[in-house]
């Protein structure tokens, strides 16, 4: 294990073989160092700064059937919603005003949302807030779609990859192709996009062979973000009765993705402060520094139910920032307003 833990502090990699042992032997003193070297790398790119985004959950509605996750489209319970043009606008204007410089635009897979639609949204923020970069997060689109949102000024897109494993992919991911996934990652790294991807920790059959995969992806793949939260069970889908992720298993795999992808911008993720109050606190002691506090308007909140129990859909705009604000200084981290983009991304205009 001290070879394992020099191999990752020195060369940033394991091979599977070396992964798997080292997740079966983990002790919680090695624990300890683990997240210890995964702060030191963190601090060498980003130093003691935790970036801010502003997430906008704009739409509930969804074409995939997901298994696990609460708005997958068989699920009839979800109150659907669908945000305009204006209010996207007006939440991102409020949480300009608090001081946010860094927007993420988040919804299920709904094509309602045109290409000639996203596009004359993205233009709009970009001609308002011309100094804020705008992520995007809503599902597999075709290539044209995403040339098309990276011409109109888009700056970065989350698709986290869900498992590296084809078969664990497929089987949570009806009617949904793993080569696709994998080809919409490759296809906006090559636009110029920078790309997020990332995994769940504790799907159902989820092994530590599945969770080597996904370091080893991560590794080869170089995404600018990587975000890594627990599954979360939601009684409204078919594994509604599995165990789901532990709090702290994500810190292992959060602070291994840090040692792995040294530069990534990593999330302190909503559903590490769903399972524990100080879960993201916990997750930035891991090696995460990026906070995605709330900004879509409360009264929709509720219905963006990924899983239950979901933190902070109570919470006006305001008291998030100040919320995470807080919790942020109070763990001994600088919080940053500005675009935050990755330390190593190079834009070419
Ligand atoms: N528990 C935890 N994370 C979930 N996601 C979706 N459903 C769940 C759940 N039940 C994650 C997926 C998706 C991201 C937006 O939320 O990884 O990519
Ligand atoms: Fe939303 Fe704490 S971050 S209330």
């Amino acid at each position: 294990m001290e070879d394992l833990l020099n191999k990752l502090n020195e060369q940033n990699e394991l091979t599977k073989i070396e992964i798997v042992y080292f997740l079966q032997h983990l002790t919680l003193e090695l624990q300890k160092r683990l997240f210890h070297l995964a702060v030191e790398t963190r601090k060498k790119h980003y130093n003691e700064s935790v970036y801010l985004r502003g997430l906008i959950e704009f739409s509930n509605y969804c074409k995939q059937d997901c298994m696990y996750c609460g708005l997958r489209r068989s699920n009839p319970e979800v109150d659907r919603y669908r945000l305009t043009e204006e209010e996207i606008l007006e939440c991102a204007a409020e949480g300009y005003n608090l001081g946010y410089r860094s927007f993420v635009l988040q919804s299920g897979e709904d094509f309602r949302y045109t290409e000639e639609l996203m596009v004359r949204i993205v233009k709009s923020l970009k001609a308002r807030f011309p100094d804020a970069a705008i992520t995007l997060s809503m599902g597999e689109r075709s290539e044209a779609f995403y040339r098309a949102l990276y011409a109109a000024g888009t700056d970065r897109y989350l698709l986290r990859h869900e498992t590296a494993s084809r078969s664990l992919y497929e089987s949570l991911h009806p009617g949904m192709s793993f080569d696709n996934r994998m080809n919409c990652l490759r296809i906006l790294k090559d636009i110029g996009y920078q790309v997020g991807a990332g995994f769940m920790v504790g799907l159902p059959e989820q092994t530590h062979e599945h969770l080597a995969e996904d370091l080893l992806f991560l590794k080869e793949f170089h995404p600018a973000m990587i975000g890594i939260g627990p599954f979360i069970p939601h009684s409204a889908t078919p594994l509604k009765d599995t165990a789901g992720g532990t709090i702290e298993d994500t810190l292992v795999m959060i602070a291994l993705a840090r040692l792995f992808v040294p530069d990534a911008l990593m999330p302190a993720t909503t559903a590490m402060g769903t399972l524990d109050p100080t879960g993201r606190e916990q997750a930035l002691s891991a090696g995460a520094n990026v906070v995605m506090p709330n900004l879509s308007p409360l009264r929709f909140r509720e219905k963006y139910e990924l899983y239950e129990n979901k933190i902070c859909t109570g919470d006006q705009a305001s008291q998030c920032r100040n919320c995470i604000e807080m919790r942020i200084m109070a763990s001994g981290y600088q919080i940053e307003l500005s675009r935050g983009d990755n330390c190593n991304f190079i834009s070419t205009p």
